[in-house]
């Protein structure tokens, strides 16, 4: 293993990277996102696929859903960069590796990954480390999103233009927050320019789960809470469509996570499907 500077990443975000990477090998074409950068990233053990939490078979859906959110979240942004929108900005942005995987879209936007400051030294020094570098349209702007503070500041002193429309994508991230601390960021983005679009991922109740992935789930908010990450907030859609459209977004809408896996895995011949859970909202301004 890599040696690592102070703050070494958040285990939820190396599992996701790690994840995407397992997709690429060990599932057939065609890959739903094709994203190796993360792994790279991470920097894991070499056993890192005989973990309980990459097992093929056990995890294939979770493994499905991570990559079906962040191939919407990709396709949303590479929509909006063909409509003129130049500023692309990762709420906990973990190991997201747009801006090295997809470099066609990326040298048309600036990205700004919002993160812990620890997590975004660390990344730093890996970008760097492994010769990616951290060019000028790639910001990492450290912020702990419960600590109080706005984030639109320090994301303006990184030079985002909050008078110009924006794509935000959280995903992964609502579970680990207060719902106060997710209202206000909502409430903060719906503030700003006209045709800016937000998509954020959000964990369904148990209760609104399929019977199916209800043991999955509960393992993983098991896992989450034994490793310091628990999961502290659940929200049914429609309170997430009244959050969004109290903090005054002009349009929201719902996406269930069964949307995706109809849009991304209905034609595959391994079964390969995502696992109930995680919905997401496309709100805009
Ligand atoms: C499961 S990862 C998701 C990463 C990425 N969005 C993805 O989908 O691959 C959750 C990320 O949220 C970040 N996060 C959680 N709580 C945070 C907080 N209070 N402030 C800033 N970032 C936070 C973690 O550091 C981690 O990188």
């Amino acid at each position: 293993m890599t040696e690592r500077a102070a703050g070494a990443p958040d285990s939820t975000a190396m599992r996701v990277a790690l994840w995407r990477a397992m997709h690429v090998r060990v599932d057939p074409p065609p890959h739903v996102l094709a994203d190796e950068v993360g792994l790279r990233l991470a920097g894991p053990d070499d056993d890192w696929h005989s973990r309980p939490d990459m097992d093929p078979q056990a995890t294939s859906g979770f493994r499905a859903a991570v990559v079906a959110r962040a191939r919407c979240v990709e396709d949303l942004v590479v929509e909006q960069a063909r409509h003129g929108v130049a500023q692309y900005v990762v709420l906990g942005s973990g190991l997201d590796t747009f801006a090295q995987h997809r470099p066609e879209v990326a040298a048309r936007l600036r990205i700004f990954e919002i993160d812990r400051p620890g997590h975004q030294s660390w990344k730093r020094q890996r970008l760097i480390e492994l010769g990616y570098g951290v060019p000028d349209g790639l910001r990492l702007v450290p912020v702990d999103f419960e600590a109080g503070d706005s984030w639109l500041e320090p994301l303006t002193d990184a030079g985002f233009d909050p008078g110009r429309p924006a794509v935000f994508a959280s995903s992964g991230v609502s579970m680990y927050l207060t719902k106060e601390t997710t209202a206000a960021t909502l409430r903060r983005i719906a503030g700003l320019a006209a045709g800016s679009t937000l998509a954020m991922t959000f964990l369904l109740p148990a209760e609104r789960v399929e019977d199916a992935d209800r043991p999955g789930l509960r393992d993983s908010e098991e896992g989450a809470r034994s490793s310091g990450t628990p999961f502290i907030s659940f929200y049914t859609p429609e309170e997430m469509l009244a959050l969004a459209r109290e903090a005054g977004f002009q349009d929201a809408r719902h996406v269930p996570g069964s949307a995706l896996a109809d849009r991304y895995f209905a034609a595959r011949a391994d079964g390969l499907r995502p696992s109930s859970g995680e919905d997401l909202l496309l709100a805009t301004t």
